[in-house]
């Protein structure tokens, strides 16, 4: 059975695993499920941080009536965030506590009012505003589009905790560990980066200005809304989230391919063992039709370098790598050295489309744009190898 869990003297995580969950955000798969979280200050004011997912009710008022009994009640709640994971039991928690206050800034009152119609003891607070809670203080800070326009965090002055809503936050749910030194860190970098890419990625520069909005705060642990607390390591994922918010990636080369019949993965793989020749330790290669975006995404966060080929399909694009490049677009992604190849049967077609990506990101095209005509031949895998080649020496400049 999940019960609160103390986070500090007087702060307790109050968050809810979801293992039944297919699709995040009906997109994004849950193979390892997600974790909701949520807090408790005990104080003399009772505060609550966000809630949780809508059908997590009974097991989330059980944790929070564990804290505050049947006859205290809740003073404020904090919405740092209305994406629905969060906001989920906020009617119900008005229900139950009829004189909380909702503390939310502008855009949040606003939205309170358009997804429930309510209207009522709403707080509204401004950039740098604090409330005293008696032994705590939380000031606010407005992160817009970390991940959406009303999103805020909560920095706690007392024991120096930052409630970060969803940065810093991780798919994956918190099975016993619920602090950064009881988990598998590299699992939940994983996560992380998984969660960070797909859903905030496209916001790198509005996580470069809430960086700079944060960066003189003394803080000791972070508190995100999914996935472990970072109480020993919190430098650690303040490190990774300014770099993959700057697009940064590490020395590696993820190769994704659409093949039908198998032609154009032989070149995928030709690539592959042509950097790894090379001295690039760090090669993942990906069939698009098999592994979801989501994880490909992840890892082309990851690496510096990217190589895609595509079969043609119809006269353009094999529509795994279609749909995947069309993802890439919308996230932005720059500062990748990128390698590009299209394979056709009779007539082209795949190649104009990913010479069409490449020209609308800003990155570095590797040696040259190859076409190759049903199954390689040896002047084809030498035209690869070159690409290989080129890619590792751009790389490492
Ligand atoms: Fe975890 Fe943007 O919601």
């Amino acid at each position: 059975m999940l019960e609160a869990v103390k986070v500090s003297e007087n702060v307790y995580w109050v968050g809810v695993n979801d293992r039944k969950l297919e699709l995040f955000e009906n997109l994004w798969p849950l193979p390892y499920g997600v974790a909701y979280n949520s807090y408790i200050i005990d104080d003399e004011k009772v505060t609550l941080i966000d809630t949780v997912e809508e059908g997590q009710l009974n097991q989330y008022m059980k944790e929070i009536k564990e804290i505050i009994g049947d006859n205290r009640g809740i003073d404020y709640l904090i919405v740092n965030h209305m994406e629905p994971d969060h906001s989920g039991l906020i009617e119900a928690l008005v229900k139950e506590f009829p004189n909380i206050k909702l503390v939310g800034n502008k855009k949040t009152i606003e939205m309170m009012e358009s997804f429930f119609g309510i209207t009522n003891n709403t707080y509204e607070v401004k950039e740098g505003d604090v409330i005293d809670l008696g032994k705590h203080r939380l000031k606010f800070y407005t992160t817009p589009m970390v991940h959406w326009p009303e999103s805020m965090v909560a920095y706690e002055e007392t024991e120096k905790m930052l409630f970060s809503s969803d940065a810093f936050g991780s798919f994956g749910t918190l099975d016993g560990g619920i602090f950064d030194d009881e988990v598998e860190l590299d699992f939940f970098e994983g996560e992380m980066r998984r969660y960070y890419s797909n859903i905030v990625g496209k916001y790198g520069g509005a996580v470069q200005r809430a960086f700079t909005k944060l960066k003189d705060l003394d803080i000791k642990r972070i508190c995100p809304s999914h996935g472990p607390i970072w109480r020993s390591y919190p430098e650690k994922v303040l490190e990774l989230y300014d770099k993959w918010s700057k697009y940064e990636g590490e020395e590696g080369v993820v190769i994704v391919y659409g093949t039908m019949y198998g032609n154009t993965a032989k070149i995928a793989e030709s690539i592959g063992r042509a950097i790894t020749q090379k001295g690039i330790k760090n090669v993942k290669i990906y069939d698009a039709s098999k592994t979801h975006s989501s994880f490909i995404i992840s890892d082309i966060w990851k690496y510096k370098g990217l190589i895609i080929g595509s079969s043609t399909y119809d006269a353009t694009l094999f529509p795994p790598v279609e749909s995947l490049i069309s993802k890439l677009q919308n996230k932005g992604i720059k500062n990748k050295i990128v390698g590009i190849f299209g394979t056709y049967g009779w007539s082209g077609g795949s190649l104009k489309k990913l010479k069409e990506f490449v020209n609308s990101i800003d990155c570095q095209l590797a040696y040259k744009p190859l076409d190759i005509k049903h199954s390689p031949n040896e002047s084809a895998i030498n035209e690869c190898i070159k690409l290989a080649e080129d890619l590792v020496n751009r790389l490492r400049k």
